[in-house]
């Protein structure tokens, strides 16, 4: 069943930009509402500007437009989080607080909530985590999604709220930069082979991180959303897992396309954050519930991440 009206947090987002086009091209402009604390990137629906720490305005927002399902992914991620600790808690925690407490008030049908590898660190099985493992993350980040993951349960169990979740990988799209990850990296390796030939990585080469191509992360939102209710058996956060690879094994995947790409690895403090997560997760409650299945591998996103971004530079 299609909803009546969709509403998003963090529409200006590296994630959220993709996916308002997505759901305006999957249910049409009129039944999409993005909404972000930075000015319209020129999105062809409805957009307000909207802080996610005023509960009242997101109220009034859900109330006016009668939202149906809610995407709240306003979020600090893991390397900005570690700048400013107090604020991440606060954007992250405060933040969707106000978005459960407002959709119990709205009556709001289906909400999503975005959590993230970074719940992960010490005792779990690094190369296939399972998706009952222990939580101990390291950056604020890590232990807000953590929290996060428990009140989306918690208000499922409490109030009946339908709370869906995924626990994405780093994303990576040639649609938008992400800011603040430390997985950020994999995005811009790619601008920096057509447009320097050379790439200061800040990971050391043999890191491996689990990834996802945009079109796979997007893709599997909307199924989730899409999912009957009662197939659902996982309401923290579903592992989801896609490709796996170090920056060693992207780099050499883009100098396939450009043999005169040189790479250096400069490890800063992100080094840490990346060593603390996993490098493959176990999904198979996400494909057993619901179907999960990744299209893309590392050789497939890398031609259509290099395709892209020459494209858009010509234009
Ligand atoms: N991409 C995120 C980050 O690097 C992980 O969820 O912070």
């Amino acid at each position: 069943m299609s909803p009546k009206k969709i509403l998003l947090t963090g529409s200006a987002g590296q994630i959220g930009q993709v996916l308002v086009n997505a759901l305006i091209d999957r249910y049409g402009r009129d039944n999409v509402i993005a909404t972000d604390i930075s000015n319209d990137p020129g999105f062809s629906c409805r957009y307000e500007k909207l802080n996610v720490l005023d509960k009242e305005g997101m109220v009034k927002a859900l109330k006016d437009h009668e939202v149906d399902h809610f995407y709240h992914l306003a979020a600090i991620l893991s390397a900005k989080g570690e700048q400013n600790p107090s604020q991440a808690w606060e954007v992250n925690m405060r933040g969707l607080l106000n978005a459960l407490e407002s959709a119990v008030e709205c009556k709001v049908n289906r909400v999503f909530f975005p959590s993230s590898i970074a719940v992960f660190g010490e005792g779990v099985d690094k190369t296939f985590t399972a998706q009952d493992s222990v939580l101990i993350p390291t950056s604020v980040y890590g232990i807000s999604k953590a929290a996060g993951e428990n009140w989306c349960n918690y208000y499922f169990e409490k109030y009946g709220l339908d709370v869906r979740s995924l626990r994405y990988p780093g994303v990576i799209g040639h649609q938008t930069m992400p800011g603040g990850g430390t997985t950020d990296y994999a995005v811009d390796i790619y601008y920096a082979a057509i447009e320097n030939g050379h790439f200061n990585c800040f990971l050391k080469k043999d890191s491996p991180l689990p990834m996802m191509y945009m079109g796979d992360a997007i893709r599997a939102t909307i199924e989730l959303m899409e999912a009957d209710k009662v197939r659902l058996n996982v309401r923290t956060s579903y592992n989801l897992q896609g490709i796996t690879f170090t920056p060693e094994e992207i780099y050499k995947s883009i100098k396939k396309l450009h043999p005169d790409f040189t790479i250096d690895y400069q490890p800063d403090f992100r080094q840490e954050i990346a060593d603390s997560w996993p490098s493959r997760l176990d999904d198979s409650s996400a494909r057993g519930d619901w179907g999960w299945q990744p299209e893309y591998d590392l050789e497939k996103m890398t031609e259509e991440m290099n395709s892209a971004i020459l494209a858009k530079q010509l234009n």
